[in-house]
């Protein structure tokens, strides 16, 4: 009779886990796709105040899926006093009003679904903006509020002296004094940005709501922000010094980081947000709702992420491991090292760029497009960030006047140009009309650069010209929504004649191989017959922008010529009159056996 309880509790218990696994909607959309990062502010202004805003988004929609892109991530849009450009959120439930409001936003995600398109809100758990309701709450001690964010006293009770020599990211200390509550807040980015307490089951739980606000609103899942910031350990202790050369006392990195970052208790914290998505989808069977966090930190601690809820735990190595230095075997490692490192049956993702990082035509000058091959040819999810589908660089003729980055801010006029993040935050070009048809405002939030008179999606898309960044990412895009072997294949990376990094995506019947010549100077013959046996000669699908090559160029696998710096994806199936004869061979040699048996005999 117990047994029989038991089993009873045992069997609906598994009922519900196949009832939640089960009615989640279209799960895995996102596998394959191409996530394309928008920072509002600089994507397309209608109200003319020179910043961007949501309608400007939602009338160019089409953009995406003309781009062949999937699902696009919003850097935050709520209502924010913008000291961190929106990272500062003093509202999570509603829209900034620089952005829009509510209604434009619902209007955004109305014709987004119309378009096929996903859209991905920017969660900001770690902190709120000091002006946010909690945190005024919290400086008078009010009621529940009162422990939401982490209160210290100053160090031996000295109330001028901050608890501990925590740093912030954006440099200096990590603690502000507050005089009405006498004591200090910790915030491991700006001052105006305190650290929220997720020991505190209340902050838990409001953030459960915003997830829920948000999803209620048909939203298809978050970029969860700083995740490795969620938690600290030791109030009182200090941190070790790192010993980095060069870094001074005020900057972030001349600590260790290991009481403020990657503490155990994050992965927890991580997987519950993602069980709210998941239990969203299954009660009201919607497409799977995917989470996608954000963490500099060790290969090991992102992968963990995996385990731990994240779909899409974001692959920063071709931005923070690789250089324009690195030569093929450099790259090999790193693709292969994530490759090993992720765990069975999870999706890779290779993000190139976003908001806080050098554009990626400035981090690799002249092999733009080598990246986005990189990306688009590699399994699993792609991250484009604005503008490198065009192949914008960093806008570095921003005066200090000018510097708006409250991390450039924060460095001095000595230093800002090492450590501001608006050179890679500049408008969007959309054609060489007046402020790169980005704006009628006088003057836009960030100067526009210059070279929008040739760089911009108009001239890529339209004009005459054989060869452009756009057309390659569109030529790249088509053929990973249509390939087989992009979606399913094998990979396999090695590195030839030294110079040449090949990635292999292949099945049975279809290869496609990008070759990148990691050479300066010297062109490059290979040969994948080896690699390709039975294959047809290799069409040329796309080329890099500084390439003489042809699309639908052929080459006999036997000879390919990769020209220096450049880099081609060749497209070629496997060759039925060769497999014919093979299988006469096999027969040739199988009946010229049987006779050899029978003479023996
Ligand atoms: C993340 C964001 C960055 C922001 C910081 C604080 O790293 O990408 O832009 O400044 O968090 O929210």
């Amino acid at each position: 009779m117990l047994v029989s309880r038991h089993h009873i509790i045992l069997s609906s218990l598994l009922l519900t886990t196949t009832l939640i696994s089960g009615e989640i909607l279209n799960r895995g959309w996102w596998n394959h796709t191409v996530f394309y990062q928008i920072y509002p502010r600089s994507f397309m202004d209608t109200d003319n105040d020179g910043v961007g805003d949501l309608k400007g988004i939602t009338n160019n929609l089409e953009h995406f899926v003309t781009s062949g892109v999937g699902a696009i991530w919003l850097s935050p849009i709520n209502r924010s006093p913008m000291v961190d450009f929106g990272y500062d959120i003093s509202d999570f439930k509603d829209i900034d009003k620089t952005f829009g409001n509510l209604a434009d936003f619902e209007r955004l995600l109305a014709r987004a679904k119309i378009l096929g398109l996903k859209v991905i809100l920017d969660l900001v758990p770690n902190h709120t903006s000091d002006e946010h309701y909690w945190f005024q709450q919290s400086i008078n001690r009010i009621g529940k509020y009162k422990d939401y964010y982490i209160w210290k006293d100053g160090e031996n009770g000295n109330f001028f002296s901050p608890p501990n020599n925590w740093l912030s990211v954006f440099g200096g200390s990590a603690w502000t004094y507050n005089s009405i509550r006498k004591q200090w807040y910790l915030h491991q980015f700006h001052e105006k940005q305190p650290d929220l307490n997720y020991a505190h089951p209340d902050v838990q739980e409001e953030m459960r709501e915003i997830i829920l606000f948000w999803l209620r609103k048909g939203v298809d899942g978050f970029r969860v922000d700083a995740v490795p910031h969620l938690f600290e350990t030791n109030y009182t202790l200090d941190e070790p010094e790192s010993g980095i050369e060069g870094a001074t006392k005020t900057d972030y990195n001349f600590l260790n980081h290991i009481l403020t970052t990657d503490q155990p208790q994050t992965y927890n914290l991580v997987q519950s947000w993602r069980d709210i998505l998941d239990e969203y989808a299954h009660r009201y069977n919607t497409s799977e709702k995917v989470m996608m966090t954000e963490a500099y930190t060790t290969l090991n601690n992102t992968i963990k992420y995996y385990n731990y809820g994240s779909h899409i735990p974001f692959n920063f190595n071709f931005i923070t491991t690789a250089t324009h230095t690195s030569d093929a075997a450099a790259f090999k490692n790193i693709i292969e090292n994530w490759m090993k490192a992720i765990p069975e049956g999870k999706v890779a993702n290779w993000v190139m760029g976003n908001h806080d990082r050098s554009r990626i035509a400035s981090r690799y000058p002249g092999r733009a497009d080598q990246m986005t091959m990189l990306a688009m040819i590699l399994p699993g999810v792609a991250v484009t960030y604005y503008g490198e589908e065009i192949g914008m660089v960093d806008n570095m003729d921003i005066s200090w006047e000018k510097t708006k980055d409250p991390q450039g801010c924060k460095a001095g006029k000595g230093k800002y140009q090492s450590r501001s993040r608006d050179p890679a935050r500049t408008p969007f070009q959309w054609n060489y009309l007046l402020n790169a048809g980005f704006s009628n405002a006088k003057e836009t939030w960030l100067p526009i650069h210059e070279n929008y008179l040739y760089i911009n999606l108009n001239v890529e898309k339209y004009e005459p010209i054989e060869k452009s960044h756009y057309k390659v990412y569109c030529a790249l895009t088509a053929l990973r929504n249509t390939s087989e072997a992009l979606k399913f294949g094998s990979l396999t990376t090695d590195v030839v004649n030294k110079t040449v990094l090949y990635v292999l995506r292949k099945t049975k019947e279809e290869a496609v191989t990008l070759l990148i010549n990691f050479s300066d100077q010297d062109k490059q013959e290979v040969d994948l017959t080896r690699v390709l046996a039975g294959f047809k000669n290799g069409v040329v699908k796309v080329a890099s922008v500084n390439s003489q090559l042809a699309q639908n160029q052929t080459f006999e696998l036997k000879n390919i010529t990769v020209p220096a710096k450049v880099s081609i994806v060749l497209h070629t199936f496997f060759s039925n009159a060769s497999a014919e004869y093979v299988a006469s061979l096999q027969t040739i040699l199988l009946s010229l056996s049987f006779l050899i048996i029978m003479l023996y005999k």
